[in-house]
């Protein structure tokens, strides 16, 4: 992807796409080449116009996206329109960045925005063993050097397709084992420091949580630490809920289909630290996965068990399914053992968030305002929907339990997106700064992976 400054759009041998608002006539630049052709071009919000040359020109075609009203306009909705005209690219092409601008949006957010939207749009899942898509190159041009918002919004889109990526290989393909290949791989392309913890480890430590959901699987458990460093200041930590596959356990789901995207936490986790490391981000972050399979088999966990986690608190398990705060748990502990005062996690943890959110907002849960109030800024910025639900003690009093210092689940519904958080609360410090995004509704659509909240975690960590 290279900037372009035609004096002359004749000069072009690629495709063009023209963003267009309807406050706007087409340029004399391009009405040498078209001719009056104001009146048939559709402008309103994500109308589509593409105009033919015949190989009367260098280029093919034109396609005008229409942006609606320049009042109106949002770094939202734009994101929007760039995905739909990116969709249409069939070849090499060329984007015309300066007819978005607007008094609000500048020429470098319109570049990232159109790249970031450009490269995700270019995602397909793919059918395992068949070649990849070949990716086209899309030039833009500015009058000024956007070459620094190309890299931006390529490193954001193309992060975002990793997650998606992991998320939607299939469990068979995704093994807690593959994940590790995959954490150790992108350490050492960005050159981050890693640790492996294996199940002995875990032994050792007492890690009681995620070696419980483990004893069903024959394939070990891990816990992935990254570490990034580019700054002085203290160490934020990320966790992400990496249950390769969640069957239920012996409180077997009665489908378990989509339940491949268990894993959509822990490669958000992936995609942040790409993006962090190959944008050069300023900052310290612990990357946390804790990675197993939720099975039954003889040697599987059961409910009513007592287990005693990493942090020595016990569990009395009252359902399986409710595995993966259990695995959550042990990463919060660790994470905190290693310094790190704030923590952002993010597990496709409850169907009660699905049924309260659907897949429109993730599950917002904080201990801490301010930290929360950063976190929306955040959020705003990178067009993502989050809401703030609660964490009162009401919703953990629904965990006392007689055999253990609390349960697993309640046992019966009602705020079953707050009891999961409560439960993840019991293994904060007070003094940490904690935010836990549940993404069961937005991780994956119809579509597949989304890669969600990966933008407002890397926009909350940049600061
Ligand atoms: N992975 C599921 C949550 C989930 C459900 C994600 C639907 C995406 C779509 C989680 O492990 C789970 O099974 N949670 C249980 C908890 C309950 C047993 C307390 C749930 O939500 O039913
Ligand atoms: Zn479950
Ligand atoms: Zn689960």
């Amino acid at each position: 992807m290279k900037v372009y400054n035609y004096k002359n759009l004749l000069e072009c041998h690629k495709n063009v796409i023209y963003p267009i608002y309807e406050e706007d006539i087409i340029c004399e630049n391009v009405k040498n080449v078209l001719g009056d052709c104001d009146d048939f071009i559709k402008k309103s919000l994500n109308e589509i116009t593409i105009i033919y040359t015949f190989k009367k020109y260098n280029f093919e075609t034109i396609t005008f996206i229409g942006l609606g009203s320049k009042k109106t306009i949002t770094t939202e909705k734009l994101r929007k329109a760039f995905l739909n005209v990116s969709k249409k690219i069939k070849k090499e092409s060329v984007f015309l960045a300066n007819t978005a601008i607007t008094d609000k949006i500048d020429i470098h957010k319109i570049t990232e925005l159109f790249i970031e939207s450009y490269v995700y749009a270019s995602y397909k899942e793919r059918i395992i063993g068949h070649d990849e898509q070949e990716f086209i190159d899309v030039d833009i041009i500015a009058f000024e050097d956007v070459s620094e918002d190309i890299k931006i919004g390529y490193s954001y889109g193309s992060g975002i397709n990793y997650a998606r990526k992991l998320a939607d290989t299939p469990a068979n393909l995704m093994t807690p084992y593959i994940m590790v290949e995959e954490a150790i791989a992108l350490a050492k392309q960005y050159n981050m420091e890693y640790t492996i913890l294996d199940k002995n480890s875990l032994e050792e430590m007492g890690a009681g949580g995620i070696l419980s959901v483990n004893q069903g699987s024959h394939i070990p458990a891990y816990m992935i630490i990254l570490k990034y460093t580019n700054s002085d200041t203290p160490y934020n930590a990320i966790v992400g809920k990496g249950l390769t596959f969640d069957s239920g356990g012996y409180n077997l789901k009665s489908n378990c289909y989509g339940m491949k995207y268990d894993m959509c936490g822990g490669a958000n986790v992936l995609a942040i630290m790409k993006i962090l490391a190959s944008t050069k981000a300023k900052v310290n972050v612990y990357g946390i996965i804790p990675t197993t399979e939720n099975l039954i088999s003889s040697k599987a966990y059961r409910p009513q068990d007592v287990i005693t986690t990493l942090s020595k608190k016990t569990v009395e398990i009252v359902s399986t399914d409710a595995e993966g705060r259990l695995i959550l748990c042990d990463a919060l502990t660790y994470a905190q053992s290693l310094g790190a005062d704030s923590i952002i996690d993010m597990a496709t943890l409850t169907g009660a968030c699905v049924n309260a959110l659907g897949n429109v907002y993730t599950g917002v849960f904080s201990n801490n305002d301010e930290y929360y109030y950063k976190f929306m800024d955040a959020m705003m910025k990178s067009d993502e929907k989050g809401w703030r639900l609660p964490l009162d003690d009401e919703y953990f009093k629904m965990l006392e339990s007689k055999s253990a210092d609390f349960k697993n689940s309640a046992g019966k519904p009602g705020g079953g997106a707050s009891q999961a958080a409560c439960f993840l609360k019991q293994f904060i410090n007070e003094e940490t700064k904690w935010i836990h995004l549940d993404i069961a509704g937005t991780a994956n659509n119809d579509i597949g992976a989304t890669g969600a909240m990966i933008r407002s975690v890397v926009n909350m960590l940049k600061g």
